[in-house]
């Protein structure tokens, strides 16, 4: 019961990731609001996890929706505790063949919504206390030829939890606000972005990628929600404006 009583808001807490962290963070006593753009994903994965979990729609990149949903919570259950900014999408592109549609939907779900979401629950939460936890990714602290617009996206991430973070230390606030850069995860996502590939790119990727990690093997998605666990819980106190970084060794070398 390791966040016993707390309130979390899990954005993308349809699928992968953030699936796995909502039903985590309601293991160890949360009441977690599933929000996803997919409103049926979010809503069986709340049902799963039954007790007082709920499902909420949520474009994350909808700017006056932020606004809603935590009044709704806040209505709803007194407070918000943890933000989870999960969201995200992974588009396959190098520099030279990315679209500047393409660059501005990635930022606009990875980096612009991870800003919103973070000032929005900053004044909810200043009040009291909270903890916001922002997906950022290895590939926000890595290079990969591939993924430019998703690189430049969790980069974003990466520097913008530590100025929202030195922000909050500033203004007296109890709020923490952390990254967490997972490696590669086996989720509906990754197997999304090798899909768009041809197969024989796909295999490469695939084949390239697990025999770069030093562990030899692709994470699971509760290896990541337990790492957002710890962020979420009491005992992360002293941790502000951190990378917590979940790769099996990837970017160690
Ligand atoms: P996923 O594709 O399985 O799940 C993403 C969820 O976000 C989906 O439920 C989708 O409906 C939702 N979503 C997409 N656009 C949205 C929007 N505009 N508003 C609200 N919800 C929206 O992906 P996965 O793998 O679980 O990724 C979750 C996060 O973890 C992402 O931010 C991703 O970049 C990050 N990540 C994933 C890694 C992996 O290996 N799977 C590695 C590093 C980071």
């Amino acid at each position: 019961m390791r966040v016993k009583g707390k309130v979390a808001l899990v954005t993308g807490g349809g699928s992968g990731l953030g699936e796995a962290m909502s039903v985590r963070l309601a293991q160890e006593g949360a009441t977690v609001v599933v929000s996803d753009i997919n409103e049926s994903s979010a809503q069986r994965v709340a049902a799963d996890i039954g007790g007082d979990a709920v499902a909420m729609h949520q474009d994350v990149t909808d700017e006056a929706r932020w606004t809603q949903i935590l009044a709704d919570i806040v209505e709803r259950f007194g407070r918000l505790d943890i933000l989870v900014n999960n969201a995200g999408i992974a588009l396959v592109g190098t520099v030279e063949d990315t679209t500047l549609a393409d660059w501005q939907l990635t930022n606009s779900i990875n980096l612009d919504a991870v800003f919103v979401g973070t000032r929005e629950a900053i004044k909810v939460m200043k009040s009291g206390s909270g903890s916001i936890i922002n997906i950022s990714s290895i590939e926000g602290i890595i290079g990969e030829q591939k993924v430019a617009a998703y690189n430049a996206s969790k980069g974003g991430v990466r520097n913008f939890t530590k100025s929202a973070a030195l922000h909050c230390c500033a203004e007296g606030y109890s709020i923490r606000v952390n990254s967490v850069h997972p490696g590669f995860i086996e989720t509906p996502m990754v197997a999304g972005a090798v899909g768009s590939m041809s197969e024989a790119d796909g295999d490469a990727f695939t084949t390239r990628i697990v025999g770069n990690i030093p562990m030899g093997r692709m994470g699971e998605p509760m290896d990541i929600a337990n790492g957002v666990l710890f962020l979420a819980s009491d005992e992360s106190k002293y941790m502000t404006g951190s990378e917590l970084v979940i790769d099996g060794g990837y970017i160690a070398r």
